[in-house]
């Protein structure tokens, strides 16, 4: 019987099977209930005692054999028969890229919807400005620094003593959006400006000529210092998080009084200091502060009636923090390495 049984291992390792028939013939020699295997373990019944266990031990290696050789040949024309003239119809298909939103457009979109839950509107404007919307209006004076060449591309200056409302240049804050907004509405006012602005700065890591900005105008009656503080607490939680602490700096602007700067707790070191907040714990985020009375008239709102704040903030800053980007230049770049890292993001 021990020859049987070996012959039948050697048989039932080189077996090989052309379709499903041949395989059903395998199954029914070797693994059915009147096969050969059944047959053996009937016989195994009258082994002697003394034989009973090597024997025992030889027939289950071939019913393992056998059984192994069934599924492994089974398998194999599973596979075989999704296939058609060569070709896996169960492979994945070939991945379709899909583009990805860029960062800065994820970080403005974020922004719009934390502010229009809270009841602000959004207002857009052009990006080629007059003087008046963008400085003369927001109480900036005539000798004013940030009028300077500098820092302002001018497309045509009329004057260059006293600068004229007819000045055409490429808006430098969107602030001037917030101008033209005063001039058309009446309060209560509730809007954001989000947009692209122009310096005339060196490009670096932390500066660009060309950013995105989004700023906020609240005006109304008794419209206070602690409703700006409670608005930005509420912004920078929903944007860095629940935990997120604030911080305001005394600042100055032309177009507010008083004005601030605020920072947000870096939420790299949780506060402690890093290399990010360059140990101080602290990350600079936007400025703020109540309306002046002065840009108020000039808009023609009464300013003993009504009160206001205004903040603004740099996109490609809010975006820098929220994703740990330490170089600005990395926005222009267009480097998809880069961009594909937002899939996610929406
Ligand atoms: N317009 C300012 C800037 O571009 C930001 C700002 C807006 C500050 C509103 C205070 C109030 O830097």
């Amino acid at each position: 019987m021990l020859q049987k049984i070996n012959d039948l291992l050697n048989e039932v390792s080189s077996i090989s099977v052309k379709n499903s028939e041949e395989l059903e013939l395998f199954r029914l020699k070797y693994l059915s209930k009147k096969g050969l295997l059944a047959e053996l373990f009937e016989d195994f019944k009258n082994v002697p005692g003394l034989e009973k266990k090597d024997i025992g031990q030889k027939l289950n290696l071939l019913k393992q054999n056998a059984l192994e050789k069934f599924n492994s040949l089974k398998s194999g024309f599973q596979n075989q028969e999704e296939t058609i003239d060569g070709k896996d119809l169960t492979r994945p298909s070939f991945p379709y890229s899909i583009g990805s939103r860029h960062p800065i457009s994820i970080v403005r979109n974020e922004l719009i919807d934390i502010f229009t839950r809270i009841g602000f509107t959004v207002s857009e404007g052009p990006e080629i400005e007059d003087d008046d919307h963008v400085f003369t209006k927001l109480n900036f004076a005539p000798e004013h620094p940030a009028r300077d060449m500098q820092d302002t591309f001018y497309i045509s200056r009329l004057s260059s003593e006293d600068s004229s409302p007819e000045d055409i240049l490429l808006r430098t804050h969107t602030s001037s959006v917030q101008v033209r907004v005063m001039q058309n509405q009446k309060p209560p006012i509730r809007t954001i400006s989000p947009g692209r602005v122009f310096r005339n700065e060196a490009i670096s890591a932390r500066a660009h000529c060309i950013f995105h900005q989004v700023e906020g105008l609240y005006i109304d009656e008794n419209v206070s210092f602690a409703d700006l503080r409670q608005t930005l607490l509420f912004f920078a939680r929903e944007m860095f998080g629940k935990d997120t602490k604030i911080r305001l700096r005394p600042s100055y602007f032309p177009f507010t009084e008083p004005s601030a700067e605020m920072d947000v707790s870096c939420k790299i070191c949780g506060g402690k200091g890093c290399n990010v907040c360059k140990h101080t714990g602290w990350l600079e985020i936007l400025g703020c502060g109540m309306v002046h009375p002065n840009v108020l008239e000039a808009c023609n709102i009464d300013s003993k009636k009504y009160t206001g704040f205004a903040f603004g903030m740099g996109i490609e800053r809010a975006a820098m923090l929220k994703y740990g980007v330490n170089d600005l230049r990395l926005y222009f770049e267009n480097d998809l390495r880069f961009l594909d890292q937002f899939k996610t993001a929406f």
